[in-house]
């Protein structure tokens, strides 16, 4: 089935001066799905966002929503868009309603509109019994879901939200994660940025996985992780000392298709467990590795990203692993 395309993004870039924090992105992202940029800090998503919503423009390439480009179009743009920013400042005296107000008139709604369209949204987002207190005293999820309503007040077909979740606890996150599919399930259209994996798995329908400003991989998270091919075998050894003795013996081994070294021992991507399992450990006894501990999964989300960034997500970029 052939679906429709919101956002056409066509070898993006952007720098700063003489950095590069975008190059050469080019992607699709349907109508109606949650798509994620998932990378690191400082990967460029951000930038990538603040370029789709007519912020900032293009060092070279161009992107265009539904069909109408960021740059020669974008008022045309701004009006079928919502943004919810990284870090929005929230005034300390207006209440949450004063904030929406406020948006209103920015967004020239009439007086009933706007009337009519806060009170849906307070409602939406758990916030009618705050509403009239000063934002100052919301707690960070409030606050979250106080920027999720402006982001929702021009009653876009596609929202963007950076980092929607930074920083909240479980139970706001949970929340925000709940109205982004209930967004989804009215036919709206989500794009949002993330460092945290979990989020990325459990909420995009697809995503892109940014380092460094590329596109490293983009599916969905099943696609990406079953495109890995092969299952994870982590060991956790004892004498330190013989890990890199240890990864080298296993490297050129059939069965197994890549060894990287952890701080106490190996992760281990095989073929099948069943021919690997027993030359792993086999190996390990012969070196004196001193098995501590053995752990055997299906591909996760985590293990993706090492695979296509060489690195943790919450590593630093000048701290490669192995
Ligand atoms: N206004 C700016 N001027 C100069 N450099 C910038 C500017 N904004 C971002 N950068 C740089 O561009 C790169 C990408 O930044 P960006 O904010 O897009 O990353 P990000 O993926 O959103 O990171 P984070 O997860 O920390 O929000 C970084 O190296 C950053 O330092
Ligand atoms: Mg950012």
């Amino acid at each position: 089935m052939d679906r429709a395309i919101a956002i056409e993004v066509n070898r993006l870039c952007k720098d700063y001066g003489s950095h590069r924090a975008v190059a050469d992105l080019s992607f699709q992202v349907y109508e109606g799905e949650i798509f994620g940029l998932l990378g690191p800090n400082g990967a460029g998503k951000s930038t990538t966002l603040r370029i789709l919503i007519t912020l900032l423009q293009p060092t070279s390439g161009n992107a265009s929503i539904f069909g109408h480009d960021t740059v020669r179009e974008a008022d045309r743009v701004r009006r079928l868009i919502g943004y919810v920013p990284q870090e929005r400042a929230i005034d300390r005296f207006l209440t949450g309603r004063e904030h929406l107000q406020l948006l209103s008139a920015l967004y020239h709604l009439t007086r009933e509109d706007a009337a009519r369209r806060i009170n849906e949204l307070l409602k939406l987002v758990d916030l009618e019994a705050h509403a009239d207190r000063p934002a100052k005293t919301y707690s960070g999820g409030m606050k979250r879901k106080l920027d999720i309503a402006c982001g929702l007040l021009p009653n876009p077909k596609i929202l963007f939200l950076d980092e929607p979740t930074l920083g909240l606890d479980v139970q706001s996150r949970l929340r925000i994660w709940e109205y982004v599919r209930m967004l989804k399930a009215r036919g709206m259209t989500v794009v949002m940025t993330t460092n945290y994996l979990d989020e990325a798995d459990q909420l995009c329908d697809r995503l892109a996985i940014i380092d460094g400003g590329c596109i490293k991989a983009l599916g969905s998270p099943t696609e990406l992780k079953v495109a890995l091919g092969g299952d994870i075998v982590s060991l956790t050894i004892k004498e330190t000392d013989r890990i890199a003795g240890l990864a080298s013996a296993l490297a050129n081994q059939p069965a197994i298709k890549t060894v990287r070294t952890t701080s106490n021992g190996l992760d281990i991507r095989v073929e099948s467990p069943e021919k690997a399992l027993p030359i792993i450990l086999e190996t390990a006894n012969r070196l004196g590795c001193g098995i501590e501990f053995i752990e055997y999964h299906r591909p996760r989300l985590d293990d993706v990203f090492i695979a296509h960034t060489g690195r943790r997500i919450t590593d630093t970029a000048e701290q490669p692993v192995e």
